[in-house]
């Protein structure tokens, strides 16, 4: 990205439940960063959740809090970034409406991010319509705000793919009203589960919250996988594809030292207690001064939700602009 060319951002994330290290890494961090020299919005994206959680509303309620609270503790600043409401906005459902006509079913089918979670999830052929189609819905939230760079973690670029097929063919159909968006991956992909699994997953129950108090964070790094040959503190260890240090690699500052401390391990006389220990001082250092900001916030709920109107109110304002456009380009602007 060139220097002084400010983009528009849209990215954000479903309010299942509060938000991991593994959403840090994989794009709160770039959002933090990338707020300053650009317009940026922030999607909380409850109509997404409801996909797979018709039945219980009220964990989708509680996540828009919980979510909204992880992005002003890790400091996503609402005077700078706007922070909305999916569901609150309309005009993404009735955009969504006339995206579904440009895409097939079977096009959404091949989607490896929704396959993947319907296998997660064993829909089978009871997929929920919503929830195969909730692709669509991200294009509508991507292009109702004409966002050119959308920060978000690995899994979610065949939903960037996704939303080009859209807007390239709605711009051949009925006139170029729609921005193509470009995806932006952090370094670091993806960040492994507790558990040693590829992908730290609410569901997985692997994951290391933001708003963990600090003995759940020394219990659960203490319960760390680590590697299962590495017996005794004297054997050599295995580096690669030990999430204990894959964490190191995300959160510890002093690299020189984290590089001793790798060669140590691998060559043996290192235990792993010892490398816990380093690494819950290293997670609470960095968390420490989240999880007081996010408690400092949430004494103050009436706030939270009017940082979430005011934001709402701004994107609802542009997205109503987008669909003007988009309504007369398809010529069903009546009157
Ligand atoms: N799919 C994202 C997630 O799983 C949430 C999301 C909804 C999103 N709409 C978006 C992300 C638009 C980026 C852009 O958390």
């Amino acid at each position: 990205m060139s220097a002084g060319t400010k983009k528009v951002i849209l990215t954000g994330d479903r309010p299942t439940g509060p938000l991991h290290l593994g959403h840090y890494v994989g794009s709160l961090q770039n959002r933090v960063e990338l707020q300053h020299a650009n317009q940026q919005y922030i999607i909380i994206a409850d109509m997404q959740a409801l996909t797979d959680n018709a039945e219980d509303p009220m964990k989708i309620q509680r996540g828009v809090l919980e979510v909204t609270l992880d992005y002003l503790a890790v400091g996503i600043d609402p005077s700078i970034s706007t922070i909305f409401v999916q569901s609150m906005v309309p005009e993404l459902a009735e955009l969504t409406m006339y995206f579904l006509n440009l895409v097939t079913v079977a096009r959404l089918q091949r989607n490896p991010t929704v396959k993947e979670e319907m296998k997660q999830k064993g829909f089978g052929a009871n997929v929920p319509a919503g929830f195969l189609m909730y692709p669509v819905s991200q294009a509508a939230d991507i292009t109702a705000f004409k966002a050119n760079l959308i920060p978000v973690g690995g899994d979610q670029l065949p939903m960037i793919e996704q939303t080009l097929e859209i807007v390239r063919r709605f711009n051949r159909v009925y006139g170029p009203v729609l921005v193509e968006p470009e995806a932006l991956v952090s370094q670091i992909e993806r960040l492994p589960g507790t558990d040693g699994q590829s992908k730290m997953g609410k569901s997985l129950g692997n994951a290391i919250y933001l708003s963990d108090p600090a003995d759940v964070i020394s219990q659960k790094v203490m319960g760390m996988f680590t590697d299962p040959n590495h017996l005794r503190a004297n054997d050599p260890g295995k580096v690669e594809g030990n999430p204990v240090f894959s964490y190191l690699d995300a959160f510890d500052p002093d690299k020189d030292a984290l590089e001793e401390m790798k060669a140590h391990y691998h060559r043996g006389g290192l235990g792993d207690v010892k490398v816990k220990k380093h690494l819950i001082a290293v997670l609470e250092s960095f968390l420490n001064p989240i999880r007081i900001r996010r408690e400092e916030f949430a004494k103050d709920p009436t706030e939270v939700l009017n940082v979430l109107r005011h934001g709402t109110q701004g994107a609802r304002t542009v997205a109503a602009q987008t669909m003007s456009e988009v309504r007369k380009a398809m010529g069903i602007n009546y009157f």
